[in-house]
This record gives C-alpha cells, structure tokens and sequence, in this order.
C-alpha cells in the first residue's frame, strides 16, 4: 500500500481523511501530544486495522477521540459530576478519563473492557478531522507496538510506511509525551502521568488524586494491570538505557569513566562540554515542558545513531516531570543508578 503525506490544516487533506475514516480505514493524525493511529470507533474492522497496523496486543485497550461534549454521550455510558468538572477544566486537552462505556462503541477498541479511555483533544487539525468523519475515532499512538510514540510526521512514516494509506502532517506535536490517563470508575487514580499533572488534577477536584504504583515501579509478577498498558515493553530504543539519578558533576565523571566506542549520554541542552562521549539532548534541565516535547524524538535518535549503550540524566519527578520520568523508566526498562 502507498502512504500519502497531506497537510493536516487543508479542506481537500480533511476530506479524503474523512473519506477513509468512513470506509474503515486507518489515518494517522496530529494531536497536541503525539501523532495518533486514527479509525471509526464504531466499526470493529476498521478497529481491527489499527491493532494490526500496530502489532499491539489484543488486550490492550485505544482511546477513543472526541470533537466536542455532545458525542461523549455515544461513548461513555456515564459522567460522573467529577468527570464533568474535569472536562470543564481540562478539554480540549492532554487527559484521557476512563469511563463506564456506551453500547455503541466496537468491543475492540476497549479490549473487552467495560470501561473505556476518552479524549478531547486540543489540536484543532484532530478536532476538524474527528468532526468530518462525524463520528468518535479510536486512536493509539501510531507507533509500532513497543517503540517511542511518534511526535512528528517523519516518526509516523518511519513505523507505518506501506501499512497505513495516509498520514495527515501538522508538524511536530507540542506536548510531546501522551495524555495523562485518569481513570474515574471507583477512586480517582491516575494511570499514566502527562501535561495534566496529578496536582492540577486534584486542585480541581478540591482532593488529593492518588498516582499508580505501577507508573514508578515495575509491575510485580502476577500483579493485575489497572490499565493494560502497564503490562507492556514500551518506548524501547536498541540501545541498553540506564538512568544515572545524581547531580550533574557526579553524572559526568560516572560517564567519563565508561567512555567507549557505542557509548553515549541522554543529557540536558548545554551539558556536553563536559562529557567524552557524544550526546543526544532533551531540552533544558528542570524545563520538563521541553524535555517532554524533546524525549521520544531522542529516543528514536538513539537508534539512528547506533548507540548501544546511554547513560541519562534524570528529570525530576513533579509536575510534568513525572511524565518525563515515567517514559524514560521504561526506555530504560526500571534501570536506575542512583549515585
Ligand atoms: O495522548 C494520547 O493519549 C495519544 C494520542 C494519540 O491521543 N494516544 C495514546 O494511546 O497514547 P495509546 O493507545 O498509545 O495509550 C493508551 C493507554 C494505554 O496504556 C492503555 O492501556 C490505556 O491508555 N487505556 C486505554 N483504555 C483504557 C481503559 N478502558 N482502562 C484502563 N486503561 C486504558
Ligand atoms: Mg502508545
């Protein structure tokens, strides 16, 4: 199959997308987080069709895209009144609620679930899309299954080239990392940190919002995922990862010290004078907005590379941080070195 590349912002691009959306295709679209693997919620083949183009998992679950209040009624079966406060707040934006789920949806997109992950997103070129196809579109990040999320087009071509037929182009995502996932059946817990952090989330509220073992730790044998997702290898780049969680003068003689052909650093913008080996950034240190909108194209660049083995520099872990943390944990498979 041929993959076409049209601009996202363009009435003729939106109505060859809704078009396909409608015949049960799969089209990769821009949001402000990631690029996401976009089909008709509605349609169990076309759902099919993104796990396929994947290689994800059957269990585990999408999220489903929204374009405005009115079409959360044909997705989720129930809003609670915090769920409502929280769209309010946060919609357009990077949160994902998960929700009881409405009948009309295709058992594929939840997994089998009886919940289901739902979005508004921010990006007006997914608003105007999800709007022409006229109904929710369920959409993954549009990444092979296990490899970094895409934040621009060229990421989405390099995983979907020949499996998908179009990809809408709006440039590169500004978050960077995906939606925080906050489930809201039972307890308030999120499941994933993003750009919606757990202290805006429980500020809204007006209480304390509780993290996820999960999103710090590895899952323990055994132990049940809350979210499927949990349960996978994620965002792995060739490259053996390993987080060295110190200041910056003991990072630097820590890497000095390895320095070998293949080995690199994952560090902050304006930190490679000091190291011997050669380095990828991933925007300024104690900036998390810009290391999250820099992390997974670092990480791809890592494979270009041919590194085989990083050291990084840690993020903190507030606020969007977390979110930065949390994805870099896993690209590292939980390996950490604290000095
Ligand atoms: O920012 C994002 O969320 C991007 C863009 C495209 O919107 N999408 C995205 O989708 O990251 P995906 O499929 O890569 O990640 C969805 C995550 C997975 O960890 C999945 O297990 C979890 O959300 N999830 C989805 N539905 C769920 C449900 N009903 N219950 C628990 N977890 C769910
Ligand atoms: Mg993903």
């Amino acid at each position: 199959m041929e993959t076409k590349i049209l601009p996202v912002l363009d009435a003729a691009a939106i109505s060859e997308a809704a078009a396909l959306l409608q015949a049960g295709q799969v089209v990769a679209m821009p949001t402000e987080t990631v690029y996401g693997l976009a089909a008709d919620a509605t349609n169990s083949a076309a759902v099919r069709r993104i796990f396929e183009a994947k290689g994800r998992p059957g269990d585990n679950p999408l999220i489903v895209h929204i374009c405005n209040m009115d079409m959360l009624e044909g997705v989720a079966r129930e809003a609670p009144a915090e769920a409502r406060k929280l769209a309010e707040v946060f919609w357009p934006g990077p949160l994902t609620m998960v929700l009881p789920k409405a009948r009309g949806l295709a058992a594929e997109v939840s997994a089998g679930l009886d919940t289901v992950g739902v979005r508004l997103p921010a990006h007006e070129g997914a608003r105007v899309l999800i709007e022409a196809a006229g109904v929710p579109l369920a959409a993954p990040s549009a990444n092979c299954s296990g490899s970094p999320s895409p934040t621009t087009a060229a990421h989405v071509l390099a995983d979907m080239k020949g499996k998908i037929p179009l990809v809408l182009d709006g440039g590169a995502c500004p978050v960077g990392v995906e939606s925080t996932v906050l489930s809201l059946v039972g307890e308030p817990v999120v499941l994933r940190p993003g750009f919606v952090t757990v202290e805006e989330i429980s500020e809204a509220l007006g209480r304390p919002v509780k993290l996820h073992e999960a999103i710090t730790a590895p899952l323990l044998q055994g132990q049940a995922a809350q979210s499927p997702g949990m349960k996978y290898k994620h965002y792995a780049p060739k490259a053996r990862v390993t987080i060295v969680e110190s200041g910056f003068e003991d990072f630097c003689a820590y890497v000095n010290k390895r320095a070998a052909e293949g080995v690199w650093a994952l560090c902050f913008e304006s930190e490679q004078g000091a190291l011997e080996v050669p380095c990828i950034l991933y925007g300024k240190e104690n900036d998390d907005a810009a290391q999250a909108a820099k992390l997974f194209g670092a990480l791809r660049q890592m494979d270009e590379v041919g590194a085989k083995t990083v050291y990084a520099r840690s993020p903190h872990q507030r606020g969007v941080g977390l979110a930065v943390y949390n994805r870099l944990l896993r690209a590292a498979a939980f390996r950490v070195e604290k000095l």
